[in-house]
């Protein structure tokens, strides 16, 4: 039962308190929203032929990142705004109600300003991510200095977090600190993008800043599953991006085995992985990464609300905000076993009909 936007009480149907609307969901799987904890969805323009080029061979590299920024500098706040909009719009279609949405198509002070200015118009939870990749013209250092200063300054009455690419060819470890430990500072929160293309320190450094999330995990040393097994640092897998770059799959059982806590999410932008469907991305961590149905879903709802530090989204019991998936099929396993066919039959967002 929905009162006031929020889940008032759950119980078998006979036993419902009186309502003035009734769904009968007919005996169909009813889950929590999909909470997507790591997009990055402020951008204009679109990278196919450089997936074209992957899909022939091209490793996929950081550099990437600054086609995108120059599309995104000249756009209008227009034009990214409804952008934004339609990436969100076909979320909530497919059943997602919490969105998480960085900046980091900007990389100036006035553009990752208003990158993250309309973020905060349209998604739940925004990310500064000044510090994605060195912009073209600028040398590390320097603009490492900016985005944990100025940049960091116009930017953090927009945002909750703070987040650094932590890898090579974007930002080594003391880069990555001197940004987090800045937005810290400043009053937000850290998670961090560690170890998608190599075995670097972001994962350790992610744990020590106890940040709600530490994103790919896609090479891990031993050392970096057991400080995320003992801490409270989500692992959150993004296998859209091993799918869209050939990459090896994160190894989820090695992280659920130890103890680590796994979310998935989308990771959805231009570059790396434009699917905006939490529902492949579940199917994926079944098939390739061996979660069993009921672990990537939990990942995907639960797990997501874990590594945005929300207990209110990616549950149904009494108190959570009323964010309702019902899927065009009998239990939550369809999801992986009819991979790429649309099953979102209704979705509520705090309360409200949104598909
Ligand atoms: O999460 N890794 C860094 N950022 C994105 C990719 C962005 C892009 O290629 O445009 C990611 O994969
Ligand atoms: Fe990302």
């Amino acid at each position: 039962m929905i009162e006031d936007g929020g889940v008032a009480w759950t119980g078998p149907s006979a036993a419902a308190p009186p309502a003035d609307e009734r769904f009968d969901a007919a005996g169909r799987a009813v889950l929590p929203g999909f909470v997507d904890s790591h997009a990055h969805l402020v951008f204009a323009g679109e990278r196919a032929e450089e997936f074209e080029a992957r899909m022939s061979g091209r490793p996929y590299a950081a550099g990437g990142i600054r086609t995108t920024v120059e599309r995104t500098r000249a756009a209008s706040d227009d034009d990214l705004r409804a952008n934004l909009r339609r990436l969100i719009g076909e979320m909530a279609r497919q059943g997602t109600t919490t969105v998480e949405c960085k900046s980091g198509y900007g990389l100036t002070v006035e553009h990752e300003e208003r990158s993250l200015r309309i973020a905060a118009e349209l998604a739940d939870e925004v990310t500064y991510l000044g510090a994605h990749v060195v912009p073209a013209g600028s040398d590390a250092s320097s603009y490492t200095r900016l985005a944990a200063t100025d940049m960091l300054a116009a930017c953090a009455p927009h945002a909750r977090w703070v987040d650094v690419f932590c890898e090579e060819g974007a930002f080594d470890a003391d880069q990555a600190r001197e940004v987090l430990e800045a937005g810290i500072k400043a009053g937000l929160a850290p998670r961090l993008h560690a170890n998608q293309l190599t075995r670097g320190p972001g994962v350790r450094l992610a744990v020590e800043l106890d940040a709600a999330s530490a994103d790919h995990c896609t090479f891990l040393a031993d050392a970096d599953v057991d400080a995320l097994a003992s801490s409270r640092t989500v692992a959150t897998l993004l296998p859209g991006v091993e799918f869209s770059t050939r990459q090896p799959y994160p190894d989820a059982r090695r992280l659920l085995d130890a103890g680590a806590t796994v979310a998935i999410a989308t990771d959805c932008n231009p570059g790396s992985c434009y699917t905006s469907s939490m529902a492949f991305c579940v199917a994926v961590a079944v098939r390739d990464m061996r979660m069993t149905p009921a672990e990537a879903v939990w990942a995907a709802t639960a797990g997501g609300a874990r590594a945005l530090r929300r207990t209110d989204v990616g549950n149904l019991a009494p108190g959570a905000r009323a964010d309702v998936h019902v899927l065009d099929a009998p239990s939550h396993i369809h999801l992986a076993y009819r991979p790429g066919v649309p099953q979102t039959a209704a979705v509520w967002k705090a309360g409200r009909r949104v598909m």
